[in-house]
């Protein structure tokens, strides 16, 4: 099964760096959101982004220009009618999800693939409410989407080996490296991340060291690329807290009990980078 024209639901984080790739992989994009400020926002961040890579010489400006020439934006869903593979990176709500998935069973031909970004959800609840579980599949992919090398392919419980294997393949034409997961609360890498992210918010909050300290202890003593306080910024606080209630409430294990300082600063919020505010601040 060849997937080429690709649509992507949803402008935000996720979502750009989902076009953003596909697009620089050769593939036809089309990425809609509900509104034209987030895809222009959306769009802003992919331009700069290519930026980047052609300033560390990673991309040429001519992929660049290319990348651009592929990449469409529309605030109409209808758009996705032509598309062989839909990757929704919608805001982590069961509803709204639920909802994308109603509408794209009724505008995608039967051979469509609808896959989901979700970093928690239950997809085989999903693949339940859309009307084609067998051509649903999780791909969670990795922030900032560009530089990170991991695709988590998930299987529904309906998920057809056909499915599947289009997937796998597709995750490796993007550059990325595909780990198969069973449907389960945050997969494999947030089941584990965010719970570390967690345990440094406490430790913060029980006032054992700075938060500068833990990033420096978790830098220079496990080797991370980014303490995971200033990972949570980039993240979002709020996205960090949704896993933590996610893992606590599908598990029933305290273990997962969120921070209540990772709460506070939700209400408050300081959700990191992308409010200018988190465990550290950030512009002006
Ligand atoms: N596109 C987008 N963002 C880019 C970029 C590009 N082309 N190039 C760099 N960045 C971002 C970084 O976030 C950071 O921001 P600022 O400079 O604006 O402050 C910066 O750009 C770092 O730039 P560097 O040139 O120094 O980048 P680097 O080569 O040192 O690598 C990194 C940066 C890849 C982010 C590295 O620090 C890293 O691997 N960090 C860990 C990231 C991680 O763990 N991600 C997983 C998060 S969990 C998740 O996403 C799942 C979920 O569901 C919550």
């Amino acid at each position: 099964m060849t997937l080429q024209n690709i649509g992507v639901i949803g402008a935000g984080t996720m979502g750009n760096g989902i076009a953003q790739t596909c697009a620089l992989c050769g593939f036809d994009v089309v990425m809609q959101d509900i509104a034209q400020a987030p895809l222009d926002n959306g769009m802003k961040t992919i331009q700069k982004s290519l930026d980047r890579l052609v300033g560390k010489e990673k991309i040429s400006t001519a992929d660049y220009e290319a990348a651009l020439a592929r990449l469409k934006t529309t605030t109409d869903i209808n758009a996705m009618e032509d598309r062989d593979l839909v990757i929704e990176a919608a805001s982590e709500n069961i509803e709204i999800k639920l909802g994308v998935f109603t509408q794209l069973n009724k505008i995608c031909p039967d051979s469509t693939i609808l896959a989901t970004n979700t970093s928690s959800l239950s997809l085989t609840r999903i693949a339940a409410a859309s009307g084609r579980a067998d051509r649903v599949v999780g791909m969670h992919f990795f922030n900032p989407v560009p530089l990170m090398a991991l695709v988590e392919v998930i299987r529904a419980l309906q998920t057809s080996d056909k499915t599947y294997n289009a997937i796998e393949t597709l995750a490796n034409s993007l550059g990325k490296t595909p780990v198969s997961v069973k449907d389960s609360p945050g997969f494999v890498v947030n089941r584990m991340l965010v719970p570390m992210i967690n345990e440094a918010v406490f430790i913060l909050y029980e006032g054992l060291a700075q938060a500068e300290d833990i990033d420096a202890a978790m830098k220079l003593g496990a080797a991370h690329p980014m303490g995971p306080l200033a990972l949570a910024d980039m993240i979002g606080l709020d996205v960090c807290l949704w896993v933590m209630n996610v893992l606590h409430e599908e598990f029933g294990d305290s273990k997962f009990r969120p921070c209540p300082l990772l709460k506070q600063m939700v209400d408050a919020g300081y959700l990191g980078r992308k409010t200018g505010r988190g465990f550290y601040q950030y512009g002006g």
